[in-house]
């Protein structure tokens, strides 16, 4: 087990940055994902830890050892492409010992690593199949798998389920999370899927154009956004936006949405100025309908009703702007209808319009 160390990396092809200046510090046996939308940096960032690419500026540790002009096979670093990459005329066995073979270990060594590997996969019946004869998830056990033998000290993965059809998908995030728990290597995950980053992370960088836009625990992240970006990229359905501004009423400050509609706030933001405009971040959960008169409501029209089976997503028009809420199934039957919605103010968050950033 190894700490990372991710300081100042850039990247430019040709006249193009890609990497701005990346910062990480990862404590040992952390997984950190990657999370952004394609062309953000992601895999670049992943292949400069690897080795594959060299950065144009900054360093990178793996404990305390500078591993930046390290060649990419002595930097005990091991990586699970998204195309698996496993050879097609090669058993699995010989797939998952063929890098040990390379660096001359010796064929006892290899047996044990080769048991060891195959035991906690689960794959140790399909040591004879040749890829072809594998389905998709096999395959990308059997990819795991040839990263494991190396008992590396970190792991990279590259969008690993992204071939996998849902439920599989499903499946085999479960399965890393548990491998996770079990080795408790550090790992750097690349993904696009919100889902997946908020499950397997004990940290998530979320990225934009070559820029970490926020790096926290996933609750934080979801919690407290740092700004509108990471506020709307992770949370389905998204985060609701209502324009307002920072009024006094009873019991404190607030922030005014409408003519109607003023929403007390727990706590007045540090450096908060009456009259301020404000941007109000609500998550569909914390919107529920009102029983009877009281502070934080919002008086709107529920527009379309949208079942899911576990809850009912209603979406609602608030003074013309679209408000989403997560109901429980059954809660509002008509649409049409004027109702009342109550927003738990306590889980909000406040942006500044103009900068989109958080307002501590
Ligand atoms: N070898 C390269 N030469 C020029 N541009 C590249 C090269 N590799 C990646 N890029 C560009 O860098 C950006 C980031 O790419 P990448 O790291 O693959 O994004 P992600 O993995 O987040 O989808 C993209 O705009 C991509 O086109
Ligand atoms: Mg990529």
């Amino acid at each position: 087990m190894s700490s990372l160390s991710i300081r100042g990396i850039k990247k430019r092809f040709g006249p193009v940055e890609v990497l701005k200046g990346i910062d990480i510090e990862l404590a040992s046996g952390e997984f950190l994902v990657l999370l952004g939308s394609s062309g953000c940096g992601k895999s670049t960032l992943l292949n400069i830890i690897a080795g594959l690419i060299d950065p144009s500026e900054g360093e990178l540790l793996i404990g305390e050892r500078d591993i930046t002009d390290v060649h990419p096979k002595d930097r005990d670093i091991a990586m699970v492409f998204q195309s698996y990459a496993l050879y097609p005329n090669m058993t699995v066995a010989r797939n998952l010992t063929f890098g040990l073979e390379i660096r001359k270990v010796d064929d006892k060594a290899r047996e044990a690593a080769l048991k060891r590997v195959a035991t906690l996969l689960q794959i140790e019946h399909l040591l004879d199949r040749k890829p072809a004869q594998l389905s998709g998830g096999q395959r990308q056990r059997v990819a795991i798998g040839r990263a494991l033998v190396r008992e590396p000290k970190v792991f990279l993965f590259d969008e690993p389920l992204s071939n996998l059809d849902a439920k599989l998908r499903a499946e085999m995030r479960t399965e890393i999370k548990k491998l996770h728990q079990r080795l408790g290597t550090t790992i750097v995950y690349v993904t696009h899927d919100q889902i997946e980053a908020m499950t397997l992370a004990s940290r998530i960088a979320i990225m934009r154009d070559g820029v970490v836009q926020q790096f926290a625990p996933p609750e934080e992240i979801y919690e407290r956004p740092a700004n509108m970006y990471v506020a709307s990229f992770i949370g389905s359905p998204a985060m609701n936006f209502l324009r307002g501004r920072l009024e006094p009423g009873t019991g404190g400050l607030g922030v005014r949405v409408g003519e109607a509609a003023w929403l007390l706030l727990p706590q007045a933001p540090r450096g908060a100025q009456t009259g301020q405009e404000v941007t109000l971040g609500i998550r569909p959960e914390t919107v529920t309908l009102a029983n009877g008169e009281g502070h934080s409501c919002l008086d709107a029209v529920i527009d379309v009703l949208e079942p899911t089976g576990a809850d009912t997503m209603a979406v609602a028009s608030v003074h013309g702007h679209p408000v989403t809420a997560r109901l429980k199934p059954g809660t509002v039957r008509d649409v049409g209808r004027p109702v009342r919605l109550a927003v738990d103010m306590s889980r909000a968050s406040l942006f500044d319009p103009a900068t989109e950033l958080r307002i501590a």
